[in-house]
């Protein structure tokens, strides 16, 4: 049996396959490439020395993803893909609402079909909207902010809608709240198309000289000194947090969302110290306008994933600066061995 990794070559996808595959599971992993590279499949399998089927495939395709489960026998499915820049939702809300809900639409009608009923699915702390109190639980009431949120939103109520139809299904939402970092190895890690949206790319690429210098968003929050504080997470910790998942899945049916942070914030000036006591490298930046649509503050509390999945995160802001930097470094372009992905239509 073999587990299902849809967006699996994507930044988290690619750290739950090496996790899956160090764990001895078998896996199955589809992703249309449209933000990953075919790089990424070679180094997980050069990482964990094991091999594993890999499909180019688009969730807007339902032919060739029933295809995929006619010929596996897939146990459980992880489901990453989908589409995530929030300002880009905002200019394209047609093309999320497509993607994201459409592809899960058509995912859930094949797992259907083929009886196979557990799910992992990457939600995100997005959900929360703009939180009335910190730090956050799974209790709290959820609403959008924007495009991309909404289709998290909706394809969870679409998954609770499900459950209520059919009770032998199981199913865990995480929602996840900021990964960064990346496999210690430095063999995998985030590598954006174009100038990241996100602040730990952002910060090793000004490292890297790549970027002149960062711009903090504002530093007029109701926070400690201004800037808005995170709850970043290490990638490797998110990983190990959809094991604990799965596990649950295969004793439990309906659905049940868990909350995977480190239940501690950081703001912007603590993540730029935090890089510099790693690197030794001094982050040259200047205050801008705040960006719209963003919160002063937002971290979880993650002790329900603990106490049901018994998954706590234990990698420390250091571990997740020095893992970022050293994946730069190593890998200046990111996954520079660039297949065109027109050939790969196999
Ligand atoms: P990513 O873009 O690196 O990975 C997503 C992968 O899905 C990519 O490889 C992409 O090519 C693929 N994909 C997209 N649409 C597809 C489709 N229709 N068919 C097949 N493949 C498709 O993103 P990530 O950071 O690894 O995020 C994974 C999941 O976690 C996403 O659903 C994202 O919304 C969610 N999430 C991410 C973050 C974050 O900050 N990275 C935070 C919360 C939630
Ligand atoms: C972190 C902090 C910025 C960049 C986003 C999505 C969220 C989730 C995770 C998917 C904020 C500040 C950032 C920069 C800055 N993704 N910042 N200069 O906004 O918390 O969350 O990614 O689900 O939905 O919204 O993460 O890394 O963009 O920002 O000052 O160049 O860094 O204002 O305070 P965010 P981020």
């Amino acid at each position: 049996m073999s587990i299902l990794l849809t967006g699996g070559a994507g930044f988290i996808g690619s750290h739950v396959a090496v996790e899956l595959l160090d764990h001895g599971y078998d896996i199955v992993v589809v992703d249309n490439l449209d933000n990953s590279q075919m790089e990424v499949i070679t180094r997980i399998q050069e990482l964990t020395a094991k091999g594993f089927p890999f499909y180019k495939l688009d969730l807007m395709d339902s032919e060739r993803l029933d295809q995929v489960f006619a010929e596996h026998a897939i146990e459980a499915v992880m489901h990453f893909a989908g589409l995530k820049a929030v300002g880009e939702s905002v200019e394209k809300p047609l093309a999320y609402y497509e993607n994201n809900i459409t592809g899960t639409l058509n995912l859930c009608k094949v797992m259907s079909k083929y009886g196979v009923k557990q799910m992992v699915f990457s939600s995100s702390a997005t959900v929360y909207g703009t939180p009335a109190s910190l730090p956050i639980d799974e209790s709290f009431p959820l609403s959008a902010t924007n495009p991309y949120g909404r289709t998290k939103l909706m394809i969870e109520e679409m998954l609770a809608d499900l459950v209520v139809s059919d009770a032998s299904w199981s199913i865990a939402v995480l929602r996840y709240f900021n990964p960064v970092g990346a496999h210690e190895s430095g063999r995998i890690g985030e590598s954006p198309m174009g100038p990241p949206n996100n602040l730990m790319p952002y910060i090793t690429q000004v490292a890297a000289g790549k970027r002149e210098q960062l711009q903090i968003f504002g530093a007029d929050y109701e926070t400690m000194d201004g800037t808005g504080v995170r709850d970043y997470i290490h990638v490797c910790d998110l990983a190990s947090g959809h094991l604990k998942a799965l596990n649950y899945l295969k004793n439990h049916t309906g659905i049940d969302s868990f909350n995977l942070g480190t239940g501690v914030g950081y703001s912007v000036l603590d993540m730029i110290a935090a890089f510099r006591k790693v690197s030794g490298i001094e982050i040259p930046f200047q205050i801008s306008e705040r960006r719209p649509g963003d919160v002063a503050a937002c971290y979880a509390n993650s002790q329900k994933a603990q106490t049901v999945l018994g998954w706590r995160a234990v990698k420390s802001l250091e571990d997740m600066c020095r893992d970022s930097w050293r994946w730069q470094t190593e890998n200046p372009e990111g996954y520079t061995e660039r297949i065109p992905n027109t050939i790969l239509n196999f």
